[in-house]
């Protein structure tokens, strides 16, 4: 059967997700047995029961105790033994292993943040060594969010001034999508991120020198991957509409008056200072809500940032 799973259900990214889809296929086989069941009774007795003449009259049935036992108990035992089921995997799911590797998760209006032991932090993009326990805590800065990685069978609510976990050990390298499963406002479709699984020296290799392919890349071409991977794109736009930071459209080389009344020129200075502290000057009618991207960047991915900027005309 597994061609149906194939078909029906994503990859199996973690090592429970397996059991989440004999779990969730033993339910659909019951739901479309029974369905076929009941279906299949229901046109056979209107066939096998139909009125055939004039003055035929249906006999007058109150009940039968052997057939009520039976559509009682069989019920019964089958959410029984969902319920046990159901609940074996749940302890599972909820118990992380004491060895596991911490990344703490923050979510906010309308991106992913992820911080490794190390002090790494990454915007929307997350990276984890194959074969090895994950334990992710979790919370918010705004309202709920919703942690959801469909090929790990992982789904839990993000929430302010709570920490929620999960945990799990993922078992496929590659690439998986992370999605925000909970409304949280006009970003909430753009609340996706990457999830990387690789290789235990791939990941060691990634935490400490960054992505390879980053490395070699003209500043501005990086600066355009960075404005979409870092979440930049989520508020700031390129074509002058408004969104909830001010848009890059034509901002560099202008003098523009700030929420202190100060008119400060938007330089590589200004730019740079916003990006590390974003609440040192807050341009005019724009609230200071953009979180600090202090240990987030590389110095060269400022750069390529600033340049990215410059050529929006
Ligand atoms: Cu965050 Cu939807």
């Amino acid at each position: 059967m597994s061609w149906l799973r194939s078909i029906l259900l994503p990859v199996e990214g973690t090592q429970y997700a397996g059991k989440v889809d004999d779990l969730y296929m033993f339910i659909l086989f019951v739901s479309g047995f029974f369905f076929l069941l009941v279906v299949g009774l229901l046109a056979f007795f209107l066939l096998r029961y139909r009125r055939r003449g004039p003055g035929e009259v249906t006999p007058y049935i109150t009940h039968n105790f052997k057939l009520e036992v039976v559509w009682t108990v069989v019920p019964l035992l089958l959410v029984t033994v969902i319920f046990f089921w159901g609940f074996h995997g749940y302890l599972e799911a909820t118990v992380p292993p004491a060895d596991a590797l911490e990344i703490q998760v923050t979510a906010k209006r309308w991106l992913w943040q992820f911080e490794y032991p190390n002090g790494t932090r990454t915007i929307n993009e997350m990276h984890v060594p194959v074969g090895k326990p994950v334990k992710l805590v979790m919370s918010s800065e705004d309202m709920i969010h919703s942690f959801y990685v469909p090929s790990f069978r992982l789904k839990t609510d993000v929430l302010p001034n709570r920490y929620t976990e999960l945990w799990f050990t993922p078992t496929r390298e590659g690439l998986h999508a992370l999605f925000c499963a909970e409304y949280c406002g006009r970003g909430h479709s753009d609340m996706s991120g990457k999830v990387w699984v690789d290789s235990e020296a791939k990941y060691q290799d990634w935490l400490e020198n960054g992505d390879q392919s980053a490395q070699s890349m003209p500043l501005k071409e990086l600066g355009a991957l960075l404005y979409e991977s870092r979440g930049c794109a989520t508020c700031h736009s390129l074509d002058g509409t408004r969104g909830q930071g001010p848009s890059l459209k034509n901002i560099f080389g202008n003098r523009q008056r700030m929420a202190s009344g100060k008119v400060v020129l938007v330089d590589e200075n200004y730019l740079r200072t916003s990006m590390l502290q974003p609440q040192a000057e807050i341009l005019e009618s724009f609230e200071g809500i953009m979180p600090t991207f202090q240990g987030v960047l590389r110095e060269r991915e400022i750069l390529a940032l600033i340049e990215f900027i410059k050529a929006q005309k």
